[in-house]
């Protein structure tokens, strides 16, 4: 009786490993389902738009939620945020940034985790860029139109709850592709 019910129990452990390992890779960081991450993004964004007087221009691309659902945005969106990282927060800090942004400190390393877990899912060589080069034309030509770098560069934080967005919605897919 003992050995039948062991048996049965064994059974269906095999198969509860089994189910496991056939399901695909899930594609998702823990930061983006954080509440603290995600206040932490409000924060700073509200703040560089405070300082922003320009309401006309938009940097990120829209994308529409049809769009951000079927999953096939998560790649481009994890190249802007590597944008990001590289070009808008990290020089930040040697420009006394940590002042300038309140919870920049907090933000960018849950941005760089967010990056690292999602970025090796992404084939480089098959994700369409046009909205990581939509953004950075964006943000180029904002820098002209103010004739100040740094000032483009703060509506781009401004936007970094936008771009948060994005990946929240379009990085929910449980595919690896
Ligand atoms: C990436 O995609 C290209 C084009 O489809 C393919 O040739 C290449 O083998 C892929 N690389 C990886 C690492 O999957
Ligand atoms: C550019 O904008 C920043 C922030 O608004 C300001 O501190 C800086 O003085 C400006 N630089 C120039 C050259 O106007």
């Amino acid at each position: 009786m003992k050995c039948a019910l062991l048996a049965v129990l064994l059974v269906w452990c095999c198969c509860c490993a089994l189910s496991a390992d056939a399901r695909p890779a899930r594609l998702r960081s823990r930061p983006l389902d954080n509440s603290d991450t995600w206040n932490n993004i409000m924060v700073m964004a509200k703040h560089a738009q405070a300082q922003d007087r320009d309401h006309e221009t938009r940097l990120i691309p829209v994308i529409s939620s049809d769009k951000l659902k079927d999953g096939d945005v998560c790649c481009v969106t994890i190249q802007i945020l590597d944008y990001y990282l590289k070009h808008i927060l990290d020089g930040q800090s040697r420009e006394g940034g940590e002042r300038q942004y309140p919870r920049l400190h907090l933000v960018k390393p849950d941005l760089h985790r967010v990056a690292r877990d999602l970025q090796p899912h992404c084939n480089s060589t098959q994700i369409d860029l046009e909205h990581l080069n939509t953004f950075t034309q964006n943000l180029k030509r904002a820098g002209e139109m103010y004739k100040n770098k740094t000032k483009a560069q703060n509506k781009a934080i401004g936007e970094t709850d936008i771009l948060f967005h994005y990946l929240y919605e379009s990085c929910r897919a449980t595919s690896a592709s």
